[in-house]
């Protein structure tokens, strides 16, 4: 029997995403008003989640370590010098131990395919913390955030045939690096009808393979957003809802920081850029975090514009759904 493993939001049907971001919703009502169903108090009784990072993190270890907790069970962290992860031992081996004393593995890692490798080889679901390709739980908060912020701006009917945010129309401009934050974003975006503009530098656009799995996730979906690219910010931002950035030099990136911060010159977000551009009138702000001053000004950041506090408070209530989902019940997303 295969569990079922929770690698990028392209793993997730637009009625499965719709959802786990519903459901992240629902942790977070009850969380606030200090009423946790003991159901979901008791979900991981017993139970162990192996978090494999080898990168650092801040917002995914935390928010990781206490939805496990809230729900009962250990959070074993395992960083990059406490095991063998792809070093002095083969990822076919770590996997099929680690996951033969565990319930999960929660893992962090560089390329993506050494989390698909360790998936692969798992007997336990294995939720991805960020790649160089993907961050699905950062996606899930990015949009319980959305959702949160804009009301429904389309006459699209949630039901159970078309199961939908009520976001259709709605328009985020991305500014900056095609990273991995974006291409869940965008593929997240497509299937709930959101457009998506993409703005990055010359050499920093999205890989032609990705954008291949973008794209595809509009199979399917009857109103899919729309994904759109250029390399002039202002173009990207015209009539944008919602403007998105993330760090120019992701971790591992380090050695080309003089290029890349060259690179992006004229992309940092400031209230001028989007006046320039043209967003709309009540444009908001949003960002996975860490964040560093170059790619957006303090005027923007830490204005009332911004949601960046509450989109990585939602990083609890998107890993709460997101373990629920995968690994109390087992891969089956249901309402
Ligand atoms: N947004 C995010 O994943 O932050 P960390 O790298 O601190 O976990
Ligand atoms: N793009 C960033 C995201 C960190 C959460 C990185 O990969 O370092």
């Amino acid at each position: 029997f295969a569990p079922r493993h929770f690698l990028s939001i392209a793993d997730l049907t637009p009625a499965e995403l719709v959802t786990l971001v519903r459901s992240a919703k629902t942790h977070k009502t009850n969380i606030k008003k200090g009423l946790v169903p003991k159901k979901v108090q008791e979900s991981l009784n017993g139970k162990t989640v192996a978090m494999m990072f080898n990168k650092r993190s801040t917002r995914t270890r935390v928010s990781t370590e206490a939805a496990v907790v809230t729900m009962g069970g250990h959070p074993m962290f395992l960083g990059k010098d406490d095991i063998q992860l792809g070093v002095n031992e083969s990822l076919y081996d770590t996997s099929v131990v680690i996951s033969s004393m565990t319930s999960c593995m929660v893992v962090r890692a560089g390329e993506h395919s050494e989390v698909a490798d360790l998936a692969k080889h798992s007997s336990v679901p294995v939720i991805n913390a960020l790649t160089n390709d993907y961050h699905p739980l950062q996606t899930i908060a990015d949009f319980l955030t959305i959702h949160e912020t804009f009301p429904p701006t389309s006459s699209v009917k949630d039901s159970l045939t078309n199961p939908s945010l009520g976001l259709e129309g709605l328009k985020i401009a991305w500014i900056g690096d095609s990273n991995n934050v974006l291409f869940d974003l965008a593929i997240a975006s497509v299937k709930l009808g959101v457009d998506i503009s993409v703005a990055s530098p010359k050499g920093f656009t999205i890989p032609p393979r990705m954008k291949e799995i973008i794209l595809a996730s509009a199979k399917g979906v009857s109103n899919p957003g729309k994904l759109t690219e250029t390399s002039v910010p202002e173009e990207a931002i015209k009539d944008a809802d919602i403007l998105v950035t993330d760090t120019w030099v992701s971790m591992g990136q380090e050695e080309e920081y003089k290029k890349r911060l060259e690179a992006f010159a004229g992309y940092q977000i400031t209230n001028d850029l989007a006046k320039r551009g043209g967003a709309k009138e009540g444009w908001k702000f949003m960002h996975c975090l860490p964040r560093h001053p170059e790619e957006v000004a303090d005027e923007v950041f830490y204005s009332p514009r911004s949601l960046v506090f509450p989109e990585a408070e939602n990083r609890l209530y998107a890993a709460i759904a997101a373990i629920e989902a995968f690994v109390v019940n087992k891969g089956k997303i249901v309402e």
